[in-house]
């Protein structure tokens, strides 16, 4: 191996730090331009993250999301695997996250979904009830809660005093495990008020609470008929024949919370946002509401993923050499292949910069094309999930409110929270509530459509 001659496809020249401050403050725009001088694979130098290998070519996307697991590693390095656990899906690679992914896979299969529509719907409702009326407001921290709530019931199986007791202790959890995956330097135990002492509280918390819930599932003679995830990795086996450990299923839970909460209240931020500036469609999506359709609610759910990408980049880091675009990337070079830029190319979607469901009513997106989710081994295990999620509190709120347009008010610029790239004003939007008729005739409507 070593007399592979390795080198990089071309990149911008700048010093890293230059580099690294482009990345931080205006990212969208110096990947474009990089891409109008390079084109659709080229080098970035970022630090903390060294070499960086931006691909935004469906073509090479496909390579890349379909290569050997041992070749390109996904969870090595990861900052999030000590603030998940050692078990995280989203920080173990090769054999043994195909063991954990296979475990968590059943549950999240597209069907088994529909047994939240209900739960999710409630608490939308109950949550989109308390918005204001005729006074500009922001929408996330309510999408917040509502993505929050759905994954401590439907995930976590948590109710009563177990939820409350959840919904105090995950805020600051997640608050200060997001900020300690960036201070890497700070991952230090000085005590209960250092910053990384006070994280490792905050998580002991979560388990003590997780572990409770666990212990109670395993004796739980109804356990069979239950419909939440944790209640289904307690009934799951290795390969061998043996159950999850209390460890693993608590860091798999923790995953899901931190891969699932955020991006999908920062989705919905984004539908609102786009909605507002787009009042001719927001009446279409009422009326098919109205007459219990969900066509264009599809689409446009998919429209927001491909213009409003939470997630920038779907890592990947070199571990054997690779070859990608007639080059063999050395050892330790991380490759992200970029939503972002591949979603505004004009030959993959005509005419990027409008929002436009429309494109998706005919065509379903392309695999390789549209990757909010990811792709591959790798790719989200939440993505039905967050869909119907997305859909049922879309439906909810289009049956309960009038979103009041403004075509023209200035897009919201886009802001990084930790884990998602979500409006940066919180997707602003004032709302008037439907009249009682309108919204029972929207739902007899909706009660005479056949499943
Ligand atoms: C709009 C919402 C969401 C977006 C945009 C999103 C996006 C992504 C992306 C881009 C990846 C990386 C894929 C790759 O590297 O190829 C990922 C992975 C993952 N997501 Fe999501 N996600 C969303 C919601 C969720 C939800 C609701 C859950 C669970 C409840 C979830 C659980 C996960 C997990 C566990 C992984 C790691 C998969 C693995 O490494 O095998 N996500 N997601």
């Amino acid at each position: 191996m070593s007399d592979v001659r390795t080198s990089l496809p071309p990149g911008p020249r700048m010093p890293t730090t230059l580099q690294t401050i482009a990345a931080l403050s205006r990212q969208r725009p110096n990947l474009e331009r990089a891409r109008r001088r390079y084109g659709n694979v080229f080098s970035v130098r970022v630090h903390a993250l060294g070499t960086f290998v931006v691909v935004a070519d469906p073509v090479l996307a496909k390579q890349v999301f379909t290569a050997s697991p041992t070749a390109l590693h996904a969870g090595t390095g990861s900052p999030l695997r000590a603030i998940l656990g050692r078990h995280s899906l989203l920080g173990i690679d090769e054999d043994y996250h195909l063991e954990q992914r296979k475990l968590l896979l059943p549950p999240f299969h597209g069907r088994r979904m529909q047994a939240y529509e209900q739960l999710i719907a409630d608490i939308a409702a109950e949550e989109i009830e308390r918005w204001p009326q005729g006074v500009e407001f922001a929408t996330a921290p309510s999408f917040l809660t509502i993505t929050l709530r759905a994954i401590l019931r439907a995930v976590f199986g948590a109710a009563g005093e177990d939820l409350d007791e959840l919904e105090r202790l995950i805020p600051p959890f997640v608050e200060s495990g997001s900020r300690m995956a960036i201070l890497r330097g700070f991952q230090k135990d000085l005590g209960p008020l250092s910053p990384w002492g006070r994280f490792l509280r905050h998580r002991a918390a979560v388990d003590a609470r997780l572990d409770l819930l666990i212990d109670r599932a395993r004796i739980d003679p109804g356990l069979d008929a239950r419909e939440d995830i944790l209640a289904m990795l307690v009934q799951a086996r290795h390969t061998d024949g043996t159950p999850m450990a209390n460890a693993e299923i608590r860091d798999q839970l923790v995953t899901l919370l931190a891969a699932g909460h955020e991006t999908t209240a920062g989705s919905l931020a984004w539908t609102v946002e786009r909605l507002r500036r787009h009042p001719e469609l927001t009446r279409r999506l009422r009326d098919e509401v109205d007459a219990g359709g969900r066509a264009l609610r599809d689409a446009t759910i998919r429209e927001v993923q491909r213009s409003r990408p939470v997630i920038a980049f779907s890592g990947r880091l070199v571990r054997e050499p690779y070859e990608l675009a007639g080059h063999v990337l050395p050892l330790g070079t991380r490759i992200g292949l970029s939503a972002g830029l591949t979603h505004y190319d004009p030959a993959l979607f005509p005419e990027p910069d409008r929002f436009l469901p429309d494109r998706f009513l005919a065509a379903k997106p392309e695999t390789y094309s549209w990757i909010p989710f990811g792709g591959g081994v790798r790719r989200c295990i939440g993505a039905a999930f967050a869909h119907m999620e997305m859909d049922v509190v879309l439906r909810t709120l289009l049956q309960r409110v009038e979103l009041v347009g403004d075509p023209g008010a200035p897009d919201e610029p886009w802001a990084f929270r930790g884990v998602a790239h979500v409006p940066a004003k919180g997707g602003r939007v004032t709302v008037r509530r439907r009249t009682a008729a309108a919204a029972t005739a929207s739902r007899v409507a909706a009660d005479l459509v056949p499943a």
